[in-house]
């Protein structure tokens, strides 16, 4: 589907299927000349996500199809994101080849409200329509061609460029995550990641299986070790067009598919491990608008990929591994794999890229989909600046954050018997999530850094209408992007 804007014209051009907005207690204000059956909308009440369509009588429009925004003191750019959404659902639904939504009017409170209602409106439209139809012999072809989003004012059509953007980085993501593990194994990521930096102010450099060995990451070659698939870590730089504010590094956990190795998973859903590759993915997502969009931090995006499996050489539980930077793990449970390869990934980022800030993304845990769902994910931030600025940003982008605790005994649960650390916490600590962040910590060391744990939110079944199914959500991407932006 191609996405169009257009300044508000007196006469509006011909389209299958006109979508208007309207708050909760108004009705929908028809545009000149299009007509509807008397009382059509007399039902219409505006709740939020309500959609009612109606056959046009005369006029440019072949039907007419009204949502309701919900109390006006409740719309932010999550809610336009959603009914946005739901418009080309619809218009889909109803085979129209061609939607116009009328936005003029649509604003968001406080300043920006015009260009961030234009971001949101076009990122709903283009999210909403997105399908993952490479896995079928014969694609389905989607019969909305094109959307048109009518608003006024330059801040509005700026922002809807910008939404085009990191819409296709969603995108980008979720085509990476709902490929099945055969087809992206771990080199494959690699080279998704390599074909980044064609554009703009990016390079990328691959550590393959011999330079891990040299730099002596021996957790994640003792993750990699019972795969067939070698293992590749990326470094992917972004450099600011003017002067740089400071060094970001952005880690990603590239599990290409988890089987949980030797301590193996049941196989109920174990297909889902392919997606334990989204904050891998999330990072590379933020690359692929960064190849398009300017922002004032030099951005470095770090993912180790690998595969989880079973085998001959696989670690097996009570095997003992050393990280890049000396430290000695006992491997107790071979699915707990995430943080594993996620520190041999913080010591290369601290030894090699020392930036002022770090944040990791990473299926690591399915307590946190048990502590919050599909909808929110769980985080732990080092300080309140960048806890702040990362819960307004998921408010923003409709990937919500919530805070969780990191605190010594959890630490101290992580300490080893026959090793320095032990990679599942002892007795029982339960705090699963809390337990995986511990372990992470003292590779951070002193840096400001943040742990996000999007075991669920990164795929699911989601209430959230413009991830539209449960496939990957490709949660992460636009998030980052808006706390680069909107950094101070
Ligand atoms: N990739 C999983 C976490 C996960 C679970 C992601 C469900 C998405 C949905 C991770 O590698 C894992 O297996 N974690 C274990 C840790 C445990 C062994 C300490 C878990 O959460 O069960
Ligand atoms: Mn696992
Ligand atoms: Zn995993």
């Amino acid at each position: 589907m191609k996405l169009h804007t257009a300044a508000p014209a007196k006469k509006l051009a011909s389209t299958g299927l006109l979508v208007l907005f309207a708050h909760e207690g108004s009705k929908p204000e028809l545009p000149d000349g299009v007509k509807v059956a008397p009382g059509a909308f007399d039902e219409f009440k505006g709740e939020f996500r309500e959609a009612r369509v109606a056959d046009a009588v005369a006029g440019p429009a072949k039907r007419v199809l009204a949502i309701g925004l919900g109390k006006k003191d409740a719309l932010d750019a999550e809610r336009i994101r959603r009914v946005a959404a739901i418009g080309v659902q619809r218009a889909e639904g109803l085979g129209a080849a061609s939607a116009t939504f009328v936005a003029n009017g649509l604003a968001l409170d406080p300043a920006g409200g015009a260009e961030r209602a234009g971001t949101a409106l076009a990122e709903g439209a283009l999210l909403g329509a997105y399908k993952f139809e490479k896995g079928k012999s014969q694609s389905k072809e989607a019969k909305l061609k094109s959307t048109t989003l009518v608003g006024g004012g330059a801040p509005f059509a700026r922002g809807a460029e910008r939404g085009e953007i990191t819409a296709a980085a969603n995108a980008f993501v979720r085509d990476l995550q709902n490929q099945p593990a055969n087809v992206l194994t771990p080199r494959e990521l690699a080279a998704a990641a390599k074909g980044l930096a064609k554009k703009g102010r990016i390079t990328c450099r691959i550590v393959d299986e011999k330079e891990m060995k040299q730099l002596g990451m021996g957790l994640l070659l003792g993750v990699a070790a019972g795969s067939r698939q070698p293992p590749r870590l990326v470094h992917l730089v972004y450099k600011p067009k003017g002067r740089s504010r400071g060094k970001v590094a952005l880690v990603g956990k590239g599990l290409t598919f988890d089987s949980g190795g030797i301590s193996i998973k049941p196989s109920a859903k174990m297909d889902d491990m392919r997606f334990d590759m989204s904050g891998a993915g999330a990072v590379l997502g933020v690359f692929h608008a960064l190849g398009k969009l300017d922002v004032p931090w030099e951005v470095h995006g770090i993912a180790p990929c690998t595969e989880n499996m079973p085998g001959g050489a696989a670690t097996k539980p009570g095997d003992i591994h050393t990280a890049m930077n000396g430290t000695t793990v006992e491997v107790l449970n071979t699915d707990a794999e995430g943080r594993l390869v996620l520190a041999d990934a913080l010591c290369y980022v601290v030894q090699k890229v020392k930036p002022d800030t770090i944040l990791d993304l990473a299926t690591l845990t399915g307590a946190v989909v048990t502590a919050l769902g599909h909808e929110i994910a769980g985080f732990f931030p080092t300080s309140e600046r960048l806890r702040d600025e990362l819960v307004a940003a998921g408010d923003e982008t409709g990937e919500r954050l919530w805070p969780l605790p990191l605190l010594d005994f959890h630490k101290e649960a992580m300490k080893g018997l026959y090793a320095d650390l032990k990679n599942i916490s002892g007795g029982d600590m339960g705090a699963g999530s809390s337990a995986g962040a511990a372990f992470l910590a003292p590779f951070v060391g002193e840096t400001e850094w943040a742990h996000l744990d999007i075991a669920g939110t990164a795929y699911g079944g989601s209430a959230r209408d413009w991830v539209g199914g449960p496939t990957g959500s490709g949660y992460g991407a636009r998030l980052l992007v808006r706390w680069l932006e909107t950094r101070k």
